[in-house]
């Protein structure tokens, strides 16, 4: 099983979409997947459930809010697995080669669970020295360590636009973070941000966790996705390229395939509880670029 968060601080940059687009294509391919909805907006859940759904049979019991909630500083907490769905439309329309696409939604709630966390760990400056500081940072790691997630061969995770608690936990949980940035210039400085916040995560985490490499967290950067592309001219993945090379950041892997902006395409995505990749309004061009993205996802994780 391979855990990926999809990960950027910046808002709006595509992370839900490639996350919506990816998960429904690999599962499409036959691949086992499970995504995970942590930002309290929700725009993962409502690409595979309507909001009157959620409402009823999600809200109540089955979100990762409860999961969260039921986070006890000194006790163990309710099972994820229970937390997991299926939603019907989006497996109803994949092809028969075995593949399926489980969901663990979220809830607007979320944004108090991550003061809660924080708060717990007596604020963000000093938890270093505060002894639940390692349980805390790996309570999603564990709960996915659980043999009842062996089944998946993929899971994953929409991030919020932060870099908080909940983030956090999803980090520490990763094998690989897969970063869905604007194709402009100043997105690409975003990036240099970006890298060094989870380089400061990682040597923190590795620092309380002590010298046993088992202890240890490796994340590493699968690459950056360019999203809502507008082509202009051909030569626009070769100026980003220069953007960041000149940021001081060649070793930050790029993704080859972008996916380019299509108003039409994306308007309307959650509506039909299928995301534009499997969807029957999709373009040629649009369907190119999801499909190709999923193939080199795949070259590059082996999944
Ligand atoms: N390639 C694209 N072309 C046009 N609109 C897009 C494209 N990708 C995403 N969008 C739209 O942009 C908005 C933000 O995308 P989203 O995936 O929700 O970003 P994030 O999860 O980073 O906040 C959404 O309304 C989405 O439908
Ligand atoms: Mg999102």
């Amino acid at each position: 099983m391979n855990v990926i968060s999809v990960l950027n601080y910046k808002g709006g940059v595509g992370k839900t979409t490639v996350t919506a687009n990816l998960g429904a294509d690999l599962a499409n391919r036959g691949r086992r997947v499970l995504l995970i909805d942590l930002d309290p907006q929700a725009s993962l859940t409502f690409s595979f459930y309507a909001a009157d759904e959620w409402d009823a049979q999600l809200r109540p019991a089955k979100t990762v809010l409860h999961w969260y909630d039921s986070f006890n500083w000194s006790q163990s907490q309710k099972p994820l697995r229970d937390m997991v769905t299926a939603p019907p439309r989006i497996n109803a329309r994949l092809s028969d080669r075995g593949g399926r696409l489980d969901l663990i939604a979220s809830d607007l709630g979320l944004v108090d669970v991550e003061l809660d966390l924080a708060a717990g760990l007596g604020g963000s400056r000093y938890q270093t020295f505060n002894p639940d500081y390692l349980k805390v940072h790996r309570m999603l790691a564990d709960a996915l360590a659980d043999d009842e997630f062996d089944e998946y061969d993929v899971v994953l995770i929409d991030c919020p636009p932060n870099f908080n608690m909940v983030t956090r936990t999803a980090v520490v949980a990763s094998d690989h973070i897969l970063v869905p940035a604007k194709a402009d210039y100043l997105s690409t400085l975003g990036i240099t941000y970006l890298r060094r916040r989870l380089t400061q995560l990682v040597e923190q985490y590795n620092g309380v966790a002590g010298p046993d490499p088992e202890a240890s967290i490796n994340p590493e950067i699968l690459g950056v996705v360019f999203t809502m592309i507008q082509y202009a001219g051909s030569g626009l993945m070769t100026k980003l390229r220069g953007y960041i090379e000149r940021t001081g950041q060649t070793e930050v892997p790029l993704f080859q395939q972008g996916l380019r902006e299509s108003k039409n395409v994306f308007a309307d995505t959650g509506e039909l509880g299928i995301p534009a990749v499997l969807a029957a309004h999709t373009t040629e061009n649009v369907e190119y670029d999801l499909t190709q993205l999923t193939s080199e996802f795949i070259a590059k994780t082996g999944i």
